[in-house]
């Protein structure tokens, strides 16, 4: 083991700042916000916060598009209301993780304005900067939101930047000493305030092949290519990615979870034991809808065979090599009952369902705000009201590709972040109790008068409720806890096409979870050694004859043991 694995054992929480909760009444969440909720959040149960983007920025992609990274933005606060936070959330035993943006800056950092303002200054090349080709862009990339992925830079003849982001977000050139230092030296004093480590954005990207003037064959209507398939995973990207455990995580015992659709043959290099990062996202299931070319305009149809084998195959592979996250939502999907459940289900009951197939896996679980209340997808935002620049960007391509304007916004609203970046729902009080000021940033789901904190905290059967069951199992108290957390990750396979199964086992102590993805009821035979219920999201069912009758989404887990 190259760390002290503290986080296996821990319960990860995502915030993302603007939305969580308001406390100087501009209608944007900000640090005292989440300062002043973290008695909740203890109650939840939760150990560690994960902060998306709080870093000064002019807000062109929420954040990720970094312009000081030693400045808190002021919509945020301050580095004092910062290290206020840190040490406060210890005191509620919680610790912060701050998201690592390092692929690319903002076209406002300093160092990318002098690499504008001066072609000969140092700065130049901390950027990407190449030469157009035959009146043109270098190739015919695509960036991640769309568009060329190479930006014609004012003012200069026939001279592009690369960003694989938005235009305002450049890609650094890793390949720079001077620039690896200084972002060696930005994490470094991240560290020393006492952070318990990072979600590290986009780290797959670093490394750019050497000769960027090829046509690739075009994946889509707008004759480009995703850039995604030429600077993922470069050979040599793990020497830097070593030097920053080396210098910089190792020293701190820092958490580090990696934004990466590692392929499953480097997997070992990323999260193995002596792995670059102590685990990776997978995308696997939570991109089950997406076609290769990233197109959310046109999402394709699943079937729960096809997420259970996902499920699985990632589960069986992350156990073996290291250890694994599990998450439903984040601040890129939609809301996961929107996502994984057919309307007409969409209730209690089904989003319990979803709380007990992700929590119980293998690894350390990331709940996004919002999704322990059952926050939904929204469903009533004109096109201006979104503020997402992928919404946009993905509009545009479903315009490009034919689709009428009412079929490409009808078609990219499904998928828009901006789904979960709603503020948060905290009660039935105007703006949900996120903000009293006269407008928030992004307007509330209407459903807030229902859908909200207060209305479920004190409520046992609630989804709020429910989340807190699945947590206390993991507490050291709980006599499931080594089990749910260590155990391993066993998959049950029934000849049911809607049924996820599945066991974790620790020597001789198990736990069965049974999962019916699906509005009809289904018999399963259940081992007569698993004679203990732990938690059921409907009355609990008995189990007769070695039968279970299972009914429509309903979720439990039995023990072997009491
Ligand atoms: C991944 C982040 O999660 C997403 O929100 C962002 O737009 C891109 N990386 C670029 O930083």
């Amino acid at each position: 083991m190259k760390h002290e694995a503290w986080w296996k054992k821990s319960v990860i929480y995502q915030i993302y700042p603007k939305s969580f909760q308001d406390d100087n009444h501009d209608g944007i969440g900000d640090l005292k916000g989440v300062i002043n909720r973290l008695p909740y959040l203890e109650k939840l149960g939760i150990t560690v916060i994960w902060l998306s983007p709080c870093y000064q920025s002019p807000m062109d992609d929420g954040g990720y598009d970094i312009s000081d990274y030693y400045e808190i933005d002021s919509i945020f606060g301050s580095m004092a209301d910062m290290d206020e936070l840190i040490a406060t959330a210890k005191k509620h035993g919680i610790k912060l993780l701050m998201d690592l943006v390092i692929n690319h800056t903002s076209d406002e950092h300093k160092w990318f304005k002098e690499a504008l303002a001066d072609p000969k200054s140092k700065y130049r090349d901390y950027y990407i900067f190449r030469e157009g080709k035959d009146g043109k862009a270098p190739n015919n990339w695509r960036s991640y939101f769309g568009g060329s992925a190479w930006e014609k830079v004012p003012n200069e003849e026939n001279m592009y930047f690369l960003h694989a982001f938005s235009k305002r977000q450049p890609d650094l050139n890793w390949e720079n000493t001077d620039m690896r230092e200084a972002i060696i030296d930005m994490i470094n004093w991240w560290l020393e305030k006492g952070l318990g480590g990072f979600r590290v954005d986009a780290i797959l990207n670093l490394k750019k092949p050497t000769n960027f003037y090829k046509s690739y064959p075009a994946d889509a209507e707008d004759g480009l290519s995703s850039i995604s398939k030429y600077i993922a995973n470069q050979p040599g990207i793990l020497d830097w990615l070593h030097e920053l455990d080396d210098r910089c995580f190792k020293k701190y015992n820092a958490f580090t979870v990696s934004e990466a659709d590692v392929p499953d043959r480097d997997l070992i290099d990323y999260v193995g034991p002596n792995g670059v990062f102590s685990t990776t996202f997978d995308f696997s299931y939570s991109d089950i809808a997406l076609p290769s070319n990233g197109a959310w305009y046109m999402l394709r149809d699943w079937t729960v065979v096809e997420l259970r084998e996902r499920i699985f195959n990632h589960q069986l592979k992350a156990q073996k090599i290291g250890w694994g996250v599990q998450y439903l939502e984040n601040h890129d999907q939609p809301r996961s009952i929107s996502k994984y459940i057919p309307e007409a289900d969409r209730n209690d009951t089904s989003k319990k369902l979803l709380a007990t197939l992700f929590m119980m896996l293998h690894g350390t679980p990331f709940i996004y705000q919002g999704q322990e209340i059952g926050m939904e997808n929204i469903t009533t935002l004109n096109l201006d009201d979104y503020d997402d620049i992928a919404t946009y960007e993905m509009y545009d391509r479903a315009l490009i590709a034919g689709l009428s304007k009412k079929e490409a916004f009808d078609a990219v609203v499904k998928r828009s972040r901006d789904n979960s970046r709603t503020p948060m729902q905290w009660s039935s009080e105007p703006h949900a109790g996120f903000s009293t000021a006269h407008q928030t940033w992004l307007k509330i789901n209407p459903n807030y008068t229902t859908i909200n904190v207060a209305s479920q905290e004190h409520d046992t059967s609630s989804v709020l409720s429910y989340y807190k069951k699945l947590i206390d199992l993991r507490k050291a108290a709980n006599p499931y806890s080594e089990v749910t957390i260590f155990g391993e990750f066993v998959p049950v396979v029934y000849n049911q096409e809607n049924i996820i199964a599945y066991q974790r086992v620790l020597n001789d102590q198990a736990l069965l979870i049974l999962i019916n993805l699906s509005n009809e009821s289904v018999v399963v035979d259940v081992d007569k050694t698993f004679k203990y219920h732990v938690l059921d999201n409907l009355a609990p069912s008995k189990i007769e004859d070695g039968e279970l009758v299972l009914k429509p989404y309903q979720s439990i887990i039995l023990a072997n043991y009491i």
